[in-house]
Formats: C-alpha cells, structure tokens, sequence
C-alpha cells in the first residue's frame, strides 16, 4: 500500500508528482522518490522519510522534465531506506510498483543467474529488471509491460518509464487501484483520484489487469492480452478543498469535527419522516433485501468495529442471525453459509485487499448477495457488489479512522431500519428510530462541544503505559474503538473489554496506574456497568466515564471523572458516545507530541494482504 503518481506534459512534471505524492501519503510515509526523463537520460531523487525530506532533495537540485514517475512507500520487502525506496531502474527503465509480487523470489533467482546485480531488497526491482530485459530483445515498453504482467503473481499497481522512449508512461494494475487523470494536452496515472485532483477532475478507473500508455495526447487502455479496450471517462466531484487542512492543525481533528455534516450528507435523499426511502441500496435492492434471512459482514479495523454495532442494532430490531469477521480470517475459513444470507462488506476505502478478497471469495460461496457500505464510489468493492449504499464522508487523510466509522454507522442504521421494517418491526418503534437517526448530527454536534473538558482529561494519559476501555452491549464495539485510536495515535497500549467481562481476567491489571475509561449511556445495562465500575474503583483504579446526563456516575468514580453527554435514543447512542474517544484519543496524542495524522508503521489504506 504504497501511493503512485506519474505524469506525461509538457510542463516540468516533478512538481505536479511531488504535490500528488502528498495527497497520497495516507498511503505509506516510510520513504519517497521520483525519476523524471529529460534529454534521453532518467534522474531520479529519492529520500527516507516523508515526501517532504524528499522535496527538499529534489529543491536543492531540481529536475526538470515532462515524463515522470513517483511513490510513496509503506514497506513490505526490505526496510525503509533509500536504497529500497522507488523508483528502481534497471538499464533503461525506471518502475514504481504499489502492492507485492508472490513469485519475486524465483523470478529474482532466475535473473541473478542471467547476471543481474540487484541493488534493493525489494520486490519491486524483480518487475523494473523483467521489464529491462524484454525491451533489450526488441519491443516497445507497452510490449514489454505486457508481457511481464503475464508473467507476475500477486498484486500490483505500476508505472513504468524508459529512456527510449520520451513522452510514455505505462501502467498495470492487478489487485491494486490505479486511475488515469485526463488533462488538456496531459496525462496523469494515480493511485487515487485525490491524487490527481490539483491537475484534472476526467479520471478514467482502470479495471483489473488492464495496462494503459499515457502520451501527452492519449490514454490507451489494453487487456492483458493486448487488445484495446474502451473505459469511460467519469467527472470526478472530488474538491481540492476537500482535501485542505484549513484551519485546523491536523486533518484528523478536521474530520472529527467534520462529522456532523458528513452523517448528515450520509442521511440525505435516504431518510423522510415516514421512515427509509425507497431503494436507497440500488435497483432492486429493496427486494433483495427482503428474501434476505441472515448476513455475514465482512470489514477490517475499524470497519469492522462498525459491523460489530450493526450487529446488536440488526438482531435487535430486524432479528435476524448476523455474524461479524474480519476479512484476513474469513477469506481462509470455511465458512458455512446458511440459505438466503447477504455477504456485507465494510469498507472506507474500498480497496483493503483482505476486505476486497474476502467479497470475491464470498461469490463462491452461495450468498444471496453482496452489499458494499463504502466511502470511494468508484472503488474496487463497489464495484464489484450488487448492492451498495454510500458513506459520504468525502475523503479522510488522518490514518486514524473518524468520521468514515460514524458514517458507516449511520449507513449501517439505515440497513438496519429497511430490514427492521421489511420484518414487521413495530410502527411506533420504528418511527421513533428514525427520528433518532435524523437527530444524529445535531447530537454529535453537542457532543463535539465537550472538547475542552476532553482537553483538561486527556493529561491524565501523558504518561500512562496502558489504559483499559469498557463497554457493554453496542457500545462494547464502540469501547473497542476507542482503544483502537488510542494506541493508533499516542502509541499507549489500549484494550477493550465487554464490561461484564472485567472479572475473567483484565480485573488483575488495575492499579493506581491504570486508567479505566467506560463508556456508560443510559439503557437497561447501565446498573450492570456501574457494578462493574466499583469492582474497579475498588482496586483503585482510575475511572473516566462518559456517562449520559446526570447517571449519578460522579458517585461512582472515585477520584476519577464522569464526563457528561447529553441524554440520547440508545439506538444512536454509539455513534455519539463514539465522539468524546475521538478527542481523547486526538488530544492525548497531541500531547504526548506524535505524528497524529500518519502514526508509525501504519497506513490508511492496506492494499496487500
Ligand atoms: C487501515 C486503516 C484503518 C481502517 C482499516 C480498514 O488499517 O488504518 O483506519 O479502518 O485499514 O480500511 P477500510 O478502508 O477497508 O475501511
């Protein structure tokens, strides 16, 4: 899950690729490079670190030039250093590669014994090498790319450049997004559209194994066996403002603070006073939904958080058998597939290789159906579900993952309440899930507003090891998230626990050096989570409670803290109380001074497996 740009113009190009590799660096962050081909001759500049310690190579000796190629990485094979940082060259060629090749290591054998010096660890020189030695037999590099993508097992996005040939850039893609960006006289290849969005907003979505030439003048698209092949281009409604930190200091604080707007985007045209709009899943999916008598959901990190609340919401209201996996076990599991269950899978961006295996696995095994609940309409697992519903979050840069969870679980409340209604639920019931799901924006608004007093909390972690979150029934999920971002982003161990589950083991870690943090709204399970509460307080443990109005939690906590939310539906209660971990996670992080946006060793999106 690296990041890829490369562009054709007759500008100096390095600038356009360096301002693309930025917006990618979601992707991976470990090291950067670019080679752009001038004068018949391929330079490249590359850097450990952030894109940024590689711009300050590339100002200090610029190159100019109009055909280029750049990555940002997220290692897989070898460490992050400059040596295994894109691009490679082998000869004539220059390659980025985003993704892992299976096969590299008998293909590497194979060329070491032809006398090929290897100068990286990586697997991605294996591809640049390949592709050298097909051109040294005669061909175009279109040609060569052809043929070597034949011959590559596992998943890859590319772009490749040769000295002979000025003016081309050639793309591949298997298992791994790459897009053309169509600019007037132009042409641009990127991992996403956001990538590309400062430069063009005609984008062009590359299926699987197709491989495209980009000239100033053309994109061509070809299938793997070399034929032409037509893809249609798409205006893209992606802003540059969207992408704009403004006036916040990191993106992840911009998208918690984003959320109200982006639930509310979520519900719109979806939700009336009388409940669910009609075939807000696509054509048809009002009647599939109706034959359907259990769902399987599929996700990873915190899409899979959100599947696992969608799992109390569906049993509850709709009662039917849901089963919530995250999708590197499912994929390799034999699951049994009771007649009439729909394959849901979860997804920000659409493109998590496990999330998107498990989908293509799942169509072997009998479903009723796919549906897709993602946040990049034109992502691989949109593209291949026969239903899907939009989170329309607009693009999420932080690593950590904010408002897409509260926009899948507002996409997920809506899934619930179409199948609640289909089975009968109640009318007044019903009715009154909805007005909660409607008010849902303006609740997380109130919620947004307790960030000082979240601020004033969030010193009690500065120099905390370990902190434990608790949670029952839906909002266990939602304790699992918070300890999810927790460590994601201030790098303190962090475990969630169903509250009732305290005394089976975690209970033994509680002493004066670990903070508690329960999130306890009002609801029949409250007195339960209280119980639990003493069993900590009376080890002298530290509580933080978030706690819906006055739940009589300041008696309970001790010398600890009760944080009060105002009261709201249980049903809308996770999204809500999801809030307040957010901004202690955010501003934990903030404190203890890491990199809160692009957190160490991780990357947003994870397109290997
Ligand atoms: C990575 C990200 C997480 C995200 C997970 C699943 O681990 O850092 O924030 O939840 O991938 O990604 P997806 O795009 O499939 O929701």
């Amino acid at each position: 899950m690296c990041g890829i740009v490369a562009a054709v113009a007759q500008r100096d190009v390095a600038p356009l690729l360096i301002a693309g590799l930025k917006a990618l660096e979601y992707r991976g962050y470990d090291s950067a490079g670019l080679a752009v081909l001038d004068d018949g001759e391929i330079r490249r500049v590359r850097a450990k670190g952030k894109v940024r310690e590689m711009e300050a190579l590339y100002l200090a000796d610029p190159l100019p030039g109009g055909t280029g190629i750049a990555h940002t990485r997220w290692a897989t094979h070898g460490v992050p250093n400059e040596a295994n940082a894109h691009p490679h060259m082998a000869g004539r060629v220059a390659l980025v590669h985003n993704g892992i090749i299976e096969n590299y290591a008998p293909l590497r054998a194979e060329l070491q014994a032809k006398g090929h010096v290897f100068t990286s660890e990586t697997d991605t020189e294996v591809i640049a090498a390949l592709v050298e030695s097909r051109l040294s037999q005669g061909g175009s590099l279109r040609e060569a790319v052809l043929a070597v993508a034949r011959e590559l097992e596992g998943a890859y996005a590319i772009a490749v450049i040769s000295r002979d040939e000025p003016g081309h850039v050639v793309g591949a893609r298997r298992g791994a997004p790459l897009l053309v960006g169509v600019g007037i006289g132009e042409h641009f290849l990127g991992s996403d559209a956001q990538a590309l969005i400062q430069v063009t907003n005609r984008m062009i979505y590359l299926e699987e194994d197709d491989v495209v030439e980009i000239t100033r003048e053309s994109a061509q698209v070809f299938t793997l066996d070399g034929q032409p092949a037509e893809r249609a281009v798409h205006e893209s409604e992606l802003s540059t403002d969207a992408v704009e930190r403004g006036e916040y200091r990191h993106y992840m604080q911009k998208e918690i603070f984003e959320q109200p707007r982006a639930v509310a985007d979520t519900l719109e045209s979806r939700i009336g006073p009388h409940g669910v709009l009609p075939n807000i899943f696509g054509v048809g999916g009002d009647e599939l939904l109706a034959k359907v008598q259990g769902i399987h959901i599929v996700a990873c990190g915190t899409s899979y958080h959100a599947g696992m609340v969608a799992r109390y919401w569906i049993e509850e209201f709709a009662r039917l058998p849901v089963s919530v996996e995250v999708a590197s076990e499912y994929r390799y599991r034999e699951v049994v597939v009771p007649p009439g269950t729909l394959f849901v899978a979860i997804s920000q961006s659409g493109e998590t290789a496990d999330t998107l295996a498990a989908m293509r696995e799942s169509r072997r095994r009998g479903y009723l159906g796919t549906l897709a609940i993602c946040n990049v309409p034109e992502s691989s697992v949109v593209r291949e579900a026969d239903l899907k519903l939009m989170t329309r979050a607009g693009p999420e840069i932080g690593v950590a993952s904010t408002k897409a969870f509260t926009t899948q679980l507002t996409a997920l409340a809506l899934l619930t309440l179409q199948l609640a209604q289909q089975r009968g639920l109640e009318a007044t019931r019903y009715a009154d899930l909805c007005q909660q799901l409607i008010s849902l924006p303006r609740a997380i608004e109130r919620a947004l507003a307790l960030e000082p007093q979240v601020v004033e909390l969030s010193a009690r972690f500065i120099h905390r090891q370990h902190a434990l979150f608790l949670g029952r029934g839906a909002q266990y999920p939602v304790a699992l998230e918070g300890s999810l971002k927790l460590k994601e982003i201030s790098y303190i161990h962090a475990e969630a626990y169903p509250a009732g589950e305290l005394k089976h083991g975690p209970l033994a870690l509680v002493d004066e050096e670990m903070p508690v943090v329960a999130v306890a709204p009002s609801g029949p399970l409250l007195d339960k989570l209280k119980s639990n509460l003493q069993e900590v307080k009376a080890r002298g443990g530290e509580l933080i409670v978030f706690a819906a109005g006055d739940a009589g939690m300041d008696a309970e906590t001790g010398k600890g803290v009760a944080l009060r939310l105002d009261p709201v539906g249980e049903f809308i209660a996770p999204a809500v109380f999801t809030i307040p971990l957010q901004l202690l996670a955010y501003h934990v992080a903030v404190l203890r001074g890491t990199d809160v946006d692009q957190p160490r060793n991780l990357a947003k999106s994870v397109t290997v497996e």
